[in-house]
């Protein structure tokens, strides 16, 4: 049954990080085993994601709508689908630079720090983005997506 379509959770999930902008290099091998490891969350707008000076314990990829970064109240950031967040704390582990709250109806998928750390081993050019644009942020220069 070569061309049976199937229509599984983890085929689903698998198509959906196969259109996020981090995960676009990846081959079909690495989104599967990627896709196991993500946990696809629905979000109502209002809920904050990351507070500042809080420690960080997930990594979020968002899939659909929009959120807003905050740093000591001021607007510094609006990040939209396959853009990612809470990065930066995981990395360095550091409290939260920023809070993230969702300005719509959101899903975002997330990874724990294990998971998190796992990704990065295994898939280094995805790794060399994450940092890129934790690098980017931190110089302050990034509002946008991190390509
Ligand atoms: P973290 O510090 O773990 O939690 C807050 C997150 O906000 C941070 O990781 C980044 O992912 C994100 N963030 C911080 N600064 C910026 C910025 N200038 N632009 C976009 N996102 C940011």
């Amino acid at each position: 049954m070569a061309h049976r379509k199937s229509v599984s959770g983890t085929d689903a999930r698998q198509a959906a990080l196969e259109g996020i902008g981090i995960f676009s290099e990846l081959t079909k091998a690495q989104h599967r085993s990627l896709a196991r490891l993500m946990t696809c969350i629905p979000v109502k707008a209002g809920r904050t994601l990351t507070t500042e000076g809080q420690p960080g314990r997930e990594f979020m990829v968002i899939v659909e709508g929009a959120a807003s970064v905050r740093r000591d109240g001021r607007l510094i950031a609006t990040l939209g689908p396959g853009e990612f967040f809470g990065e930066m704390s995981l990395i360095a582990g550091s409290p939260r630079s920023a809070t993230v709250t969702a300005e719509t109806d959101m899903f975002i998928k997330t990874l724990n720090r294990r998971e998190f750390s796992s990704m990065l081993d295994e898939n280094p050019s995805l790794a060399r983005k994450v940092l890129v644009g934790a690098v980017k942020r931190l110089q302050g220069l990034d509002a946008g997506p991190a390509d």
